[in-house]
C-alpha cells in the first residue's frame, strides 16, 4: 500500500494555520485534522461534567467516547457520547483552558491514536503545535507558521466578530500572549519547529502567496 502523504503545520495561535490548511485541502483534497480541537474538546467535557481533575480512568474513559468523524468538507467533527459538540468549541476561554489542559501528558499520549486515525487516503493536512515535532514525525513536508502578535490578535478579532461575537482587541492580544507562552514553555511536546520545518511568517504575506509557496514547496517534497 502506497504511503498516504502527511504535511504538518504547526505555530502560534492564530497564526493563519486553518484557514491554510482549508486553503491546502481544497487544491489537494486532502483531509484536515484542526488538533486543536481535541484539547477544546477536553476543556469543553471539563467544564460540562464538572471535572475537578483528569485522572486516568477518566481520561480513558472520555477516550472511549470520543470519535473524529470526517465530514463533507474533508475536516473532522468531535462527537462524543453521540453528540457532535464541534460548534461549542472554538471561543477563546476554551482555547485558553485547552492551553492548560495541553500539558497533561497523559491526556496528550491518549490522543495520539485517534490523531493517527485520522490519516487517510489521498492524504492529510495535520495543524497544531506539535504535528511535525511529535504525532507525525515522519510527515512530507513540515511547516512552521509565525505571525506578529498585531496581525494575530487582529485577525482572531475580525472572526469573532464575523461570528457574531462582541470582542475586546485587548483582552484578545493578552490572551494570545499568554497562550503562547504557555504553549512554548510547557514541559511535555512544547510548541516548537521541527527540525526540517520550513518556517513561514504569515504577518505580510497575503494567503494565495503562502499557498503558493507550500504547494511548491510540496510538489519539490513528492520527486
Ligand atoms: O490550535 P488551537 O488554538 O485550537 O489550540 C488550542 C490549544 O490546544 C492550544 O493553545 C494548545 C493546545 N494544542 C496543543 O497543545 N497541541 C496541539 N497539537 C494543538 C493544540
Amino acid at each position: 500500500m502506497s504511503k498516504v502523504p502527511i504535511i504538518t503545520i504547526d505555530g502560534l495561535a492564530s497564526s493563519g494555520k486553518t484557514t491554510i490548511s482549508k486553503s491546502l485541502s481544497n487544491h489537494l483534497g486532502f483531509y484536515t485534522l484542526d488538533s486543536g480541537i481535541l484539547y477544546r474538546a477536553f476543556a469543553y467535557i471539563k467544564s460540562v461534567e464538572n471535572i475537578d481533575k483528569f485522572m486516568p480512568d477518566t481520561v480513558t474513559k472520555i477516550i472511549n467516547n470520543m470519535k473524529m468523524v470526517p465530514s463533507k468538507n474533508l475536516d473532522f467533527n468531535i462527537v462524543y457520547n453521540s453528540d457532535d459538540i464541534t460548534g461549542n468549541l472554538y471561543n477563546e476561554v476554551i482555547g485558553l483552558q485547552a492551553s492548560d489542559i495541553s500539558k497533561n501528558e497523559y491526556i496528550r499520549d491518549a490522543l495520539l491514536s485517534i490523531q493517527h486515525a485520522c490519516v487517510q487516503m489521498p492524504g492529510l493536512i495535520a495543524n497544531g503545535r506539535d504535528m511535525g515535532t511529535k504525532v507525525f514525525p515522519d510527515a512530507e513536508l513540515k511547516i512552521y507558521f509565525t505571525a506578529n502578535i498585531e496581525v494575530r490578535a487582529k485577525r482572531r478579532y475580525e472572526q469573532l466578530i464575523k461570528s457574531g461575537s462582541n470582542p475586546n482587541l485587548d483582552n484578545i492580544r493578552k490572551s494570545l500572549e499568554q497562550r503562547d507562552q504557555k504553549d512554548m514553555n510547557r514541559d511535555v511536546s512544547p510548541l516548537k519547529a521541527a527540525k526540517e520545518a520550513i518556517i513561514v511568517d504569515s504577518s505580510e504575506l497575503n494567503i494565495e502567496t503562502i499557498l503558493d509557496k507550500i504547494l511548491g514547496l510540496y510538489k519539490i517534497s513528492r520527486v
